[in-house]
C-alpha cells in the first residue's frame, strides 16, 4: 500500500475536482504566486473575517479552551459556522463553549492518548456532517527542560505533531465531502528558530542524546510545517487545501509550565513586542476563511501572508517531508484508518 493511501486513503478523492523581512539571518520572502492578503500584524481575527457569512460550514478547533483557539472559535461562531470546540476536558469544553456567541458543540480530544484521539473522530462523525475547516491549533510547551516520553516519543512530536497526524487522517473523509476543506496546522516559527540545526531527528525521535524544551517545541513545530507541506502534495487535485502558520507572539497558556521568572520575561517580552489574543487568532481565521486562498496549499503563513524562510531551517525540504510521512505512519499505524467513501446515509 502506498503510504499516500494508507494515510489518505484519498485515491478517491482525487477523483473531484512579514512580519519582518530579515531577522537573525533570516530572509522572508513573499510568495507572489499567493494573493497578498492586504492585512498586517495587528489585524484581529475579527477584522480579517468581517463581512463573511459562513453559515452553513462546519469547523473543527483543537484547543479551543484557551489563547488563540479560543479566540479562533469565537469568531468563526461569531460569522456563523458551526464550530467543534476540543479540550482535553469535556467539561472545559463546554465552559468555553458557553462563552461563545453562536453554535459551537465541545469534545473532548487528548492529543497525548492516541485511543483519545479516534474517539473524538468518531464523536465527530456522529454529527454526519461534511467538515469544512479543520484546524490543528492545540499545542504543548513543556518547562524545565525535563524530557518526558509517550510510548518511546518525545512528548512534543507527541501531542504537537503525531496526534494531530491522526486527527487529521481520521477526519479527512468528512474533509473531503466539503465543497472546499481546508486544513489549517498553527506551527510556529520556532520551525526555523528552535528545531534543530539537521532538521527532524528521526533516529532519535526519544530526544536521548541531547534534550531542551525549545529544541523539543521547535522539532514538533517543523513537524507541523512538513506535515503540511506532504499532505499538500497527497491532496494535490482534490478540494481539500492544507497550510501551515506561525501565529505570532502572544501572551497565552502556552508558557504554563515555564517557570515564574522565564513566563514573566515571556510576558515582558509578548507586551513590548507581541500581539494580541485578538490578533493572534488572524492568520488562522484568515487562512481558514479567505476566499483569496481557496486553491492555495502548502504554504507557510506569518501576518496574514505566504512566506518562504530563507538561509535557514527545513521548512521547504520535501525530502524531509517525505520521511516525516513514512516515520509518522510507523508510529500511528494502528490508530490511521483506510479512507471508506462516505455514504449518502451518513448525511442524512
Ligand atoms: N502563544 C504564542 O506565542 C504562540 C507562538 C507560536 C505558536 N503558537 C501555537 O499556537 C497554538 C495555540 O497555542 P496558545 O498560545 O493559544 O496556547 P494555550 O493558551 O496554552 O492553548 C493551548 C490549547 O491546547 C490544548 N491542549 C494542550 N495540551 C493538549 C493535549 N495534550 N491534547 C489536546 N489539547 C491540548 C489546551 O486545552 P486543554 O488544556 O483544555 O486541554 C488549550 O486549549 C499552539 O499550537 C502553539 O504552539 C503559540
Amino acid at each position: 500500500m502506498t503510504s499516500r493511501r494508507k494515510f489518505l486513503g484519498a485515491a478517491g478523492a482525487t477523483l473531484i475536482a512579514p512580519q519582518l523581512s530579515a531577522c537573525g539571518g533570516v530572509d522572508k520572502l513573499p510568495v507572489a504566486s499567493v494573493p497578498a492578503s492586504g492585512f498586517g500584524a495587528d489585524a484581529t481575527a475579527e477584522q480579517v473575517t468581517e463581512g463573511l457569512d459562513l453559515r452553513g460550514k462546519l469547523a473543527v478547533v483543537t484547543g479551543c479552551t484557551s489563547g488563540i483557539g479560543f479566540e479562533t472559535m469565537r469568531v468563526l461562531a461569531k460569522r456563523g459556522v458551526n464550530v467543534v470546540g476540543t479540550s482535553r476536558s469535556k467539561t472545559r469544553a463546554e465552559e468555553a463553549c458557553r462563552k461563545v456567541i453562536g453554535s459551537t458543540i465541545a469534545a473532548q480530544l487528548d492529543l497525548a492518548d492516541f485511543d483519545s484521539v479516534a474517539r473524538c473522530a468518531d464523536d465527530i462523525h456522529t454529527l454526519r456532517s461534511p467538515i469544512d475547516i479543520l484546524i490543528n491549533n492545540a499545542g504543548y510547551r513543556g518547562g524545565g527542560n525535563e524530557r518526558q516520553l509517550i510510548n518511546g516519543v518525545e512528548k512534543h512530536f507527541v501531542i504537537n505533531h503525531l496526534g494531530h497526524f491522526i486527527l487529521t487522517n481520521r477526519l479527512m473523509d468528512r474533509l473531503y465531502m466539503s465543497t472546499q476543506g481546508r486544513i489549517v496546522n498553527v506551527a510556529s516559527r520556532a520551525a526555523y528558530r528552535g528545531a534543530p540545526d539537521e532538521g527532524i531527528w528521526f533516529d532519535d525521535l526519544a530526544m536521548s542524546s541531547e534534550y531542551s524544551d525549545s529544541l523539543a517545541y521547535g522539532q514538533s513545530k517543523l513537524a507541523n510545517v512538513l506535515f503540511s507541506l506532504k499532505l499538500a502534495e497527497l491532496l494535490r487535485g482534490t478540494r481539500i487545501t492544507t497550510n501551515s502558520l506561525h501565529p505570532g507572539v502572544i501572551n497565552t497558556d502556552i508558557d504554563r509550565n515555564l517557570n515564574p521568572i522565564t513566563r514573566f520575561g515571556f510576558g515582558v517580552l509578548t507586551a513590548l513586542n507581541g500581539k494580541t489574543i485578538e490578533e493572534g487568532a488572524a492568520t488562522s481565521c484568515y487562512v481558514a476563511t479567505s476566499s483569496k486562498l481557496g486553491n492555495i496549499s502548502g504554504r507557510y503563513f506569518e501576518d496574514c501572508d505566504a512566506i518562504t524562510i530563507e538561509n535557514k531551517g527545513h521548512m521547504q525540504d520535501m525530502a524531509m517531508a517525505d520521511k516525516l510521512l513514512q516515520k509518522s505512519i510507523e508510529l500511528t499505524a494502528d490508530w490511521l484508518v483506510e479512507f471508506k467513501a462516505p455514504r449518502k446515509q451518513d448525511f442524512e
